[in-house]
């Protein structure tokens, strides 16, 4: 059965789920925005843990238990610095979704939680960013039917849930 895919409004930090996916740096070092977040619900273990599976290229992933997070799994993916779009940042952004799809399936995660990924301090324009997400998780649910059951983008605030809810609406979804 295909899985669901959906936009719900949320802090990432309390989702409990097999896996959430991470806006990391390519040192897989805790920064600001969601990754920081993240960093201090799972407590020390997960630098710790980071440090064993890093550095990561920008568009690929990895992935370490959730420690002290609610979620069973963290998936870290580096999304790509917004430079104006043509050095390659949708095929680096649709690499990250990609990527982590592969991954949670591998480790047969059932449920997945996404936030925006480059649209903060990377500074991806979020429509833009939203519609690549979406056209690339649908891609991926399309040709990959099996453990995966139900996706989801977690918006942190309404500008993010209205741009996912658009490009969703918008898709052949
Ligand atoms: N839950 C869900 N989404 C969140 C949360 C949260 N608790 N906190 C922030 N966000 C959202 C932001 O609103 C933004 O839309 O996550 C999105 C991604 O923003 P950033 O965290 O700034 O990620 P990104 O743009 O990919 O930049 C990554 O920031 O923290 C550093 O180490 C990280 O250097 C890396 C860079």
């Amino acid at each position: 059965m295909r899985a669901k895919f959906e936009v719900v409004r949320g802090d990432i930090t309390r989702s409990r789920v097999d896996a959430i996916v991470n806006a990391a740096n390519p040192n897989l070092l805790g920064g600001g925005g969601v990754s920081g977040a993240i960093y201090r619900v799972a407590g020390p273990q997960l630098t710790a843990a980071c440090r064993q599976v890093g550095p990561c290229q920008r568009g690929d992933a990895r992935i370490t238990a959730g420690f002290g997070l609610p979620a069973h799994y963290v998936i870290h993916t580096p999304g790509p610095v917004w430079q104006g779009g043509g050095d390659g940042e949708p095929r680096i952004l649709a690499a990250c979704y990609r990527k982590s799809l592969e991954l949670a399936a591998a480790t047969r995660c059932r449920t997945v939680d996404f936030c925006s990924i480059s649209t903060g301090i990377y500074g991806y324009p979020m429509d833009r960013a939203a519609s690549v997400a979406v056209r690339t998780i649908d891609e991926f649910l399309a040709t990959n039917p099996g453990t995966i059951r139900r996706v989801r983008m977690v918006a942190y605030d309404r500008v993010t849930e209205q741009a996912y809810e658009q490009a969703l609406s918008a898709s052949v979804l």
